[in-house]
């Protein structure tokens, strides 16, 4: 029977505070284990994240050569190589910028192939299971793409997005396109397998998904509150997005 735990909680003054302590968190983990599994996010949330990640390897402080990376999720339906792709955005803004080895950065595939999902899981445990998994939240509470009402048993799987996500990502694409209305995400159950996780969240439009997510009794209505079942979850949050009366309220 899974228990209910309490995530630790950072809440910061602002949202670069919030980006040097995912830095923080992360350099501390690679530096720890060179060759540990990383899971990431896209979004706008960690592009500060990664922006500092890859200056931090640019002054010869850190090297991800040995680092293993696996994406949370990817677009169906999009062209081979669209500027929009998630894998496009992590070369852009992560890889090209870092000494990874790009055999060892895995985005989930894009081609709706049958068994795609059934492939990721394999090559998440093939590479020992992810140690450190960065997670945004969606306003609606989704992690990864997982949609509210998706089973907190889910594994990698396709998933058709809601209208409010795909409003939420339309400025991702060039003028006039609109996100695809599928995409491959890892599932919840797939994400809790990560030994560590943590949550990034910033900005005023954020608060009502942290207080559902960390607030009354876990449901699948905010796959968020997913998290609470997890013994190893920091939530790194600055105070826009810091629900006030909740549970992250009182940890300053
Ligand atoms: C991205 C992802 C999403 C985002 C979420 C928040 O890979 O899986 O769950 O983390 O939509 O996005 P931003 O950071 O743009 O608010």
């Amino acid at each position: 029977m899974l228990s209910l735990q309490s995530p630790r909680v950072l809440r910061l003054a602002d949202a670069a505070s919030v980006a040097t302590a995912a830095i923080t968190r992360i350099a501390a983990r690679v530096s720890e284990r060179p060759n540990c599994v990383l899971g990431l996010a896209t979004g706008r949330t960690p592009l500060a994240v990664y922006d500092g990640l890859a200056q931090c390897v640019a002054d010869g402080r850190l090297s991800f050569a040995g680092v293993e990376t696996f994406n949370l999720d990817e677009y169906l339906d999009l062209p081979a190589g669209h500027p929009s792709s998630f894998r496009a955005y992590m070369a852009e803004r992560f890889f090209r910028r870092v000494d990874i080895d790009p055999a060892k950065t895995h985005v989930p595939s894009g081609e709706g192939r049958p068994g795609d999902g059934d492939r990721y899981e394999a090559a998440i445990r093939s590479a020992g299971g992810i140690d450190l998994q960065m997670l945004g939240i969606g306003q609606n509470g989704h992690i990864g793409f997982n949609e509210p009402g998706t089973s907190f048993d889910s594994r990698t799987h396709v998933v058709t997005l809601t209208q409010a996500t795909r409003d939420a990502n339309t400025a991702d694409f060039p003028n006039g396109e609109r996100p695809p209305p599928r995409a491959l995400t890892m599932g919840i159950a797939t994400i809790l397998e990560a030994r560590e996780i943590i949550l990034l969240a910033t900005g005023t439009h954020k608060a009502d998904a942290l207080a559902r997510a960390f607030g009354a009794s876990p449901d699948t209505s905010c796959p968020a509150a997913a998290l609470r079942f997890h013994p190893r979850v920091t939530v790194i949050c600055d105070e826009e997005a810091a629900p006030k009366g909740s549970v992250l309220a009182n940890h300053r």
